[in-house]
């Protein structure tokens, strides 16, 4: 949420700061704004709207060129979308330039208490209160570092700030609580960014700062220190892709790049896991076997598209493992007091590793006791870092809004717990887990099938351009992919779109089903649990009567399904619990179509921004 980028080198500060704004919009595209320092003096654009709207502004009223600048793109939290509100945010001498991720709880005392000692604030934000803090703080103390971590000792809330003062015209400062700032270092210039896609296209060295840090960026270096200004302790580490994985490589949105590198992604994050012999070798998981054969608990929090992923787990992991899983939307969970002790181990899935809610809950599943492994997509990140072990995914940048290989890998990653839990805990299952290790090896041909045979997806999704409502159903694990077959659609086409377990339909949902109302339905495998798929079948039969349109999702050779199918997609013969990998797949190309031929934006969807670091 919000992208932040600063600078300081030998580059002009204004391109390279718009193109690592260019980078982040995904992260927030209410409005954008610059500040650069030049000719003794700052100078400050920002308009409302995409990024673009600011291009424009700055080739009809240039800024002078400088060398050290900051930028930023916004998700609004505090006051409309407009140009006042945009970031920066200057003082009333227009001296210094601050921007900002997060929000700053105590905003509302902080701008009475400025306002009596005659500051002038203009806008609606939260953030104003930080740019006339820091330049008061500056007029005593002189050093904007020092300035910063004197005001950020008087914030509640999460902020990662970064600033500029006229005064000091090579320097940046940057500050985070709860909120992600990185550094790139180049030879001779310095980067400040939210996400390290930012400067990627300069340097892939980056080093990760920690809670509650101030950086001082200047020619010369990197300085960081904690809010008392004592030497604090950092972790440089090498950016493990370039900046052609962080472009659209000639697909017209991320999404559709996104969704045709999930055979690649889902191959890449079981690399090196799967042995000769077939077993999971999971040395980065850090809790030692022994403490995983005592675990009697196991609760996944995540939110959104993670949390569908973990609904996935529960039933693998319930299965191979015999051990009780709960799954929990991380909001809900930290405010409802859950229990948890030494023996429970919390999983908390985030492709971000930003998702405050999702931090807090593992934050408080620490505090009680609780063991946590992240299981994560960006590397840096604060979700990994502050858990006791993380399992990476390696999707490579995932850029547009719309979660899609992130959701595959996560996936992947949840099955590689369960399986290795199952394989260390030496449960029944023994044989089945090395049957669906040899599967699992093979789901990225299996994505890579799905993904060739989707024109008629896209085609049935054009022609339902025009409906208001898609109902998505689904059992088992097709259950929590119905559900985010329905978030897909929400979230990119604006269409009502609700997924349901099936057999839920008769409690209630069935009386939603009219003529020729699109109904998604996801068939488990007719092999192994036929019940289920027998069962489905007559769901599909039910709403069929009652005039639905069928779009049926079912594995090739599944002959029964085909008397009720107006439409029928085929994905491979995959295990019931590993089909989540391969059915998923086409909804997410349904939505993406669907939103394209509606007119919408398919990588920055209305309202909505990636990585979601406030509350
Ligand atoms: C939906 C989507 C969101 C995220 C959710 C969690 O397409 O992308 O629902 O899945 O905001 O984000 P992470 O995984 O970064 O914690």
């Amino acid at each position: 949420m919000c992208g932040i980028v600063g600078y300081v080198g030998g580059q002009s500060a204004l391109d390279v700061v718009i193109a690592g704004l260019k980078r982040l919009e995904y992260r927030g595209y209410d409005s954008a704004g610059v500040a650069v320092l030049a000719d003794g003096g700052l100078a400050a654009a920002k308009k409302a709207g995409k990024l673009a709207n600011l291009e424009k502004e700055l080739v009809e009223r240039p800024l002078p060129s400088g060398s050290t600048g900051i930028g930023h793109t916004r998700w609004a939290t505090h006051g409309a979308p407009n140009d006042a509100n945009a970031h920066p945010h200057l003082d009333n001498a227009g001296r210094v330039a601050v921007v900002h991720n997060g929000i700053i709880e105590n905003f509302a005392a902080l701008r009475t208490e400025l306002a009596e000692r005659g500051h002038e604030l203009a806008s609606d934000t939260d953030t104003e209160v930080v740019s006339h803090l820091l330049a008061e703080t500056f007029s005593s103390c002189g050093d904007l570092a020092e300035a910063m971590r004197l005001v950020c000792r008087r914030l509640d809330g999460a902020f990662t700030l970064v600033a500029v003062h006229a005064d000091q015209p090579d320097v940046v400062v940057g500050a985070r609580r709860n909120s992600p700032l990185v550094v790139g270092v180049g030879e001779g210039e310095y980067f400040l960014a939210s996400d390290v896609a930012a400067f990627i296209a300069h340097t892939r060295a980056a080093i990760e700062l920690g809670q509650d840090q101030v950086v001082e960026l200047s020619r010369e270096g990197v300085n960081v220190t904690d809010f008392d200004g004592a030497p604090a302790d950092v972790r440089a580490y090498h950016v493990d892709w370039d900046a052609s994985a962080a472009e659209k490589g000639g697909y017209d949105y991320f999404m559709l790049k996104e969704i045709a590198e999930q055979p690649k992604a889902v191959a890449d994050t079981l690399l090196g896991r799967i042995d000769a012999s077939g077993s999971l070798t999971l040395d980065e998981l850090r809790i030692s076997d022994a403490e995983l054969r005592e675990t009697d608990k196991i609760v996944i929090v995540a939110c959104g598209t993670a949390f569908h992923a973990g609904l996935i787990a529960k039933y693998a992991i319930e299965h191979w493992t015999r051990i009780p899983c709960e799954v929990e939307l991380a909001s809900e969970f930290r405010y409802r007091d859950p229990i948890l002790h030494q023996r429970t181990l919390v999983i908390a899935i985030s492709q971000s590793g930003e998702t405050m809610d999702t931090l807090m809950a593992l934050r408080h599943a620490r505090e009680q006791g609780a063991k946590v492994v992240a299981i994560c997509n960006t590397n840096g990140s604060t979700i990994p870092r502050e858990s006791d072990a993380v399992l990476y995914t390696h999707a490579g940048p995932e850029v547009a809004v719309a979660s899609t290989k992130a959701f595959l890998t996560q996936l992947v990653a949840c099955y590689l717990v369960a399986l290795y839990l199952g394989q260390v805990r030496g449960t029944k299952w023994g044989d089945e887990i090395h049957a669906v290790i040899r599967e699992l090896a093979r789901s990225a041909e299996k994505v890579e099938l799905v993904l060739e045979t989707m024109e008629p997806v896209r085609a049935l999704a054009r022609s339902l351009a025009d409906k208001k409502t898609v109902l998505f159903l689904g059992r088992h694990v097709g259950y929590p992919v119905a559900l985010e077959g329905a978030l897909k659609l929400k979230e990119l086409a604006y269409m009502h779109a609700e997924g349901f377990a099936a057999g839920e339909l008769k409690h209630g949902p069935i009386a939603l089903i009219e003529e020729d109302l699109p109904v998604v339905v996801v068939v488990p495998s007719p092999r192994g649990r036929s019940v289920l798929h027998d069962k489905i079948v007559s769901n599909i039969q039910e709403i069929r009567a009652r005039g639905a349109r069928t779009i049926v999702i079912a594995e090739e050779g599944d002959e029964a399904v085909v008397p009720y199918a107006d439409h029928l997609i085929r994905i491979p013969e995959t295990p019931t619990l590993l089909q989540p990998l391969v059915a998923t797949v086409p909804l997410q190309v349904f939505a993406c179509e669907l939103a394209t031929a509606r007119g919408n934006e398919v990588d920055q969807p209305r309202n909505l921004a990636k990585s979601v670091t406030v509350e």
